[in-house]
């Protein structure tokens, strides 16, 4: 399974109209090239005010075009040359103007031009807008949005927070980060369209007292990689969180707990409404059959406090005992024996599916080998058994779940 960069062999044209945001398009063009995108900057002479042609060419590494009567093309049409082969137009900051340029339909200037002229089955267009609070609430922006996002246009964003005018509130361009993650998304196959996903990941905390607990060592990572994939597939996804350190995928709506027993309160009602759940969590199996109301201290006689312990909820097996259950992922983390005892917990908690993995050697790494067991058979994700970076795997899990999830509905 290759580790190719998110957007290997795509062909980008980035055009900037004006406003202060334009200075996050440098960073933007870095983070596409870096993921392997080629990239054509387009600037409005607007744009030109706020950040200069050098800085983006020497970041996309090609000539920027700013007019359509640049004598550099051989034909004199920019406009139709810069989109026939282009595998879409994003416009990071698209301000209030170049919305109601496009919402119009006109062509003023070459960015707008060129947006008109692309052919629009095969050239999406991505706009990210940017502008002060007042102008994107006002409703002649509002129903501009609403006219290019029912000519086919995908709207990023906007993020909310301080502004450059010193006001507070929506219509922040979104980060370049956030605009890259909503670019590759944007580029997945949506194999998981309209289905509802519920995952949970991390680990759980088990308090002893208020400032113990038992825990262990699971990042997450795996869990918020399937959350981050089953989006980009088109999924809705919910995802029920450990204590971890990790930023939420885009447009993932995330729930935190802390300890087991709240995170079956959580999903257990949530699973009846959603159509695939996967437990990446590594639950703590037990937790302290009391919590003491203080710190325990040493008593001074050097004995160790000894504690009782009870079983917590099996949050995977109480889903999958429900009437009509969603499809169930389980995982397995092992240190030996992986497929013996993914097949075992396949069983002993009657899922469909049961992904394996040797727990010490992936836990709290970014990648991983993945074994999927099923009442089939089993199968090695990457095929070759060899490592792959966890994202990498989380997007073929998905699609092995969607070939899965759809066989089971034809
Ligand atoms: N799981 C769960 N709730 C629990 C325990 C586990 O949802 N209370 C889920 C995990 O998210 C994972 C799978 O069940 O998907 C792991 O199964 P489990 O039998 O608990 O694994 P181990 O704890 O590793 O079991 P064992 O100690 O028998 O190896």
């Amino acid at each position: 399974m290759s580790d190719r960069p998110d957007l290997a062999g795509k062909r980008i044209v980035l055009g900037l109209s004006g406003g202060i945001a334009c200075y996050k398009s440098a960073e933007l063009v870095r983070l596409l090239t870096k993921a392997g995108a080629s990239v054509q900057v387009v600037m409005t002479e607007a744009a030109m005010q706020f950040i200069t042609p050098v800085t983006m060419q020497a970041l996309s590494n090609q000539r920027v075009v700013t007019s359509q009567w640049d004598a550099a093309e051989p034909n004199n049409m920019a406009h139709i040359n810069l989109s026939r082969d282009a595998d879409a137009i994003v416009v990071a900051p698209a301000s209030a103007d170049l919305i109601a340029q496009l919402a119009q339909g006109r062509a003023g200037d070459l960015l707008s031009l060129l947006c008109l002229a692309r052919p629009i089955e095969r050239c999406p267009l991505l706009l990210a807008p940017a502008m002060n609070r007042e102008m994107w609430a006002h409703p002649a922006t509002q129903r501009n949005l609403a006219t290019v996002r029912s000519d086919g246009a995908l709207v990023l964003g906007v993020g909310s927070g301080d502004q450059a005018c010193g006001e507070v509130g929506d219509g922040r361009m979104l980060e370049p980060v956030e605009l890259l993650e909503d670019i590759v998304a944007f580029f997945q196959p949506k194999a998981l369209a309209g289905q509802r996903v519920l995952i949970t990941a991390g680990p759980t905390f088990e308090p002893i007292d208020p400032v113990r607990g038992i825990t262990n060592l699971s990042s997450g990572k795996m869990g918020f990689a399937l959350a981050r994939a089953a989006r980009e597939a088109g999924a809705q996804v919910t995802l029920v969180a450990g204590p971890v350190h990790l930023p939420t995928p885009r447009g993932v709506s995330r729930i935190d707990v802390r300890t087991a027993q709240q995170m079956f309160d959580v999903t257990l009602p949530a699973a009846q409404r959603h159509e695939v759940f996967i437990a990446t969590a590594a639950v703590a199996d037990w937790r302290p059959a009391s919590l003491s109301e203080h710190k325990i201290k040493k008593d001074g006689k050097k004995l160790a406090p000894t504690f009782e312990l009870t079983e917590n909820p099996d949050i995977l097996a109480s889903v999958a005992a429900l009437p009509q259950p969603p499809y169930c992922v389980g995982f397995a983390a092992e240190s030996e024996n992986l497929a013996a005892h993914a097949r075992a917990k396949l069983e002993r908690k009657r899922l469909p599916l049961v992904v394996g993995n040797l727990g010490p050697a992936t836990f709290g790494r970014d990648d991983n080998a993945l074994l999927l067991v099923d009442a089939h058979g089993e199968q090695s994700l990457p095929a070759d058994g060899s490592a792959a970076d966890k994202l990498t795997l989380a997007r073929a899990l998905v699609a092995e779940i969607a070939r899965r999830i759809s066989n089971r509905t034809a």
